[in-house]
């Protein structure tokens, strides 16, 4: 099947904890994308990774770690979780 998945769908946790959020596509791709839609359902782009290449980073903290081991994969480390990181997170691809 051709598609985007995120895993896991639904995550709860706890302050301070460490999570991660992974993302894989088969669609041939070579850009991904994670955004963070907040409390107020804004959405924000938070990194653009091209052929595994982090491409813009809107002033995301430390504590936020992606990782793009080849094209098909994005994975989101969270360490230190704040009530802040508690959103909506969107992978993409294009
Ligand atoms: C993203 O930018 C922020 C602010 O410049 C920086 O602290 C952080 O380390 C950057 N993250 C990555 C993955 O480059």
């Amino acid at each position: 099947d051709s598609a985007i998945s995120q895993t896991p769908k639904y995550l709860v946790t706890q302050i301070g904890k460490e999570e991660s959020l992974k993302c894989n596509q088969n669609l041939g791709h070579d850009a991904m994308y994670w955004y963070k839609q907040d409390s107020k359902k804004l959405l924000k782009i938070m990194f653009i990774y091209n052929n595994k290449e982090l491409i813009l980073n809107e002033t995301v903290p430390n504590r936020f770690s992606p990782e793009s081991p080849d094209k098909t994969h994005l994975n989101l480390h969270i360490e230190s979780l704040e009530l802040g990181d508690s959103a909506v997170y969107f992978c993409a691809s294009s």
